[in-house]
């Protein structure tokens, strides 16, 4: 017994000398010296532990003795263990308080100011303007129904104007679907939608099956005009679309109406502006014609006024669909096509 009490203090003075080694002004190692005094003293393989096994040893008169002894040795060794580890995470905490101080006075890291896109800006450019001589702006699905993107347009299944609107189809539940060949197909919804007078403009993607190159995308972006009233006339159009074309390109800039063909149209026109380079003498740019080809437009057909419940007797109306790229092209001098589409922020810079 005398052996036992004795190795028994041994053992709470072993842990209060190793407590008391530990060097607290070694922070970073602190933690992980507290956890081994934890293991090593109160732990399930501690030395204390240990002495329990004794026990058997003991006489049975003594053992309530030795378990007290054992007990209150146990409590000792925790206590200064849990009172050290408590000072210890003070330590820590102040530590890592003064060393991940921030100086709040520093300035930000700034991050670098965006930019809207050049088809954006080419977007919002020809709305806006649209918006400012009354037009609504409309909005349209891009996974069209051939009924939208072609029959309702006077466009049916074998008619020969498919062939240049070849687009990606998808197998629905209700039948094929497609992504629009163009912006055309908010056209009639425009004209289910609401009752004339209709004024409006409608901006969106497009899609075609073309294998891409400095003029081709397989997606690109139109935005659809439509004007339904009463008396509505091809002079109608054109007052429009020349009003358009100076406000985009300047007052010195003429349109030519030449005559053309879409199927929900009629008559149809193709509109071109005089060369924004060379005024019209011939370049490089409008390879030496001295016109810039810019949109389609024309009357909408009375078959499309009927596929829509339009009465073309007391109502007629224009249409027109402009490729924003194109006028992003020549607004904004770019070359290549694909280059809006590839996302290259040296690219993109130039138009902060
Ligand atoms: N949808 C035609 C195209 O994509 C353009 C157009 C629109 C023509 C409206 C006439 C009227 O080529």
């Amino acid at each position: 017994m005398n052996n036992l009490e004795k190795e028994i203090s041994a053992i709470v003075e072993h842990a209060e000398r190793a407590v008391g080694e530990v060097d607290t002004g070694d922070v970073s190692s602190l933690p992980r010296r507290v956890d081994e005094l934890k293991s090593k003293y109160v732990g399930k393989n501690s030395e204390i532990n240990n002495v329990y096994r004794l026990m058997k040893d003991v006489a049975p008169a003594d053992r309530p003795v030795f378990g007290k002894l054992v007990n209150d040795a146990r409590k000792s060794v925790e206590d200064r263990i849990t009172s050290f580890e408590a000072v210890c995470s003070e330590i820590v905490l102040r530590y890592r308080l003064s060393a991940e101080q921030i100086d709040v006075s520093l300035p930000g890291k700034s991050r670098g100011r965006g930019a809207l896109h050049p088809l954006t800006l080419a977007r919002n450019l020809l709305t806006d303007y649209f918006v400012s001589i009354g037009f609504e702006v409309a909005d349209g699905p891009e996974i069209e129904s051939e009924y939208y993107n072609f029959e309702a347009l006077n466009t049916p299944a074998d008619h020969p104007a498919r062939d240049a609107q070849d687009t990606f189809y998808i197998d629905g539940t209700n039948g094929k679907r497609l992504l629009r060949s163009q912006t055309s197909a908010a056209q009639i919804r425009m004209m289910e939608k609401k009752k004339p007078p209709i004024k409006a403009v409608s901006p969106g993607r497009v899609y075609r099956a073309d294998e891409p190159d400095a003029t081709h995308s397989p997606v690109f972006h139109q935005i659809e005009g439509l004007v339904v009233d009463r008396g509505i006339a091809m002079c109608d159009l054109q007052g429009v679309l020349d009003a358009l074309v100076k406000h985009l390109f300047g007052n010195s800039v003429r349109t030519r109406f030449r005559p053309s063909y879409f199927p929900f149209t009629e008559p149809s026109v193709e509109v071109d502006a005089s060369c924004v380079k060379c005024g019209g003498a011939g370049c490089k740019a409008c390879k030496g014609a001295g016109w810039i080809e810019l949109l389609g437009a024309g009357m909408v057909n009375r078959a499309v006024l009927n596929n829509c419940g339009v009465d073309h007797t007391k109502f007629s109306g224009f249409a027109f669909g402009i490729g924003i790229d194109r006028i992003a092209k020549l607004l904004y001098g770019i070359a290549d096509l694909r280059t809006l589409f590839e996302n290259d922020v040296r690219f993109l810079r130039q138009f902060r």
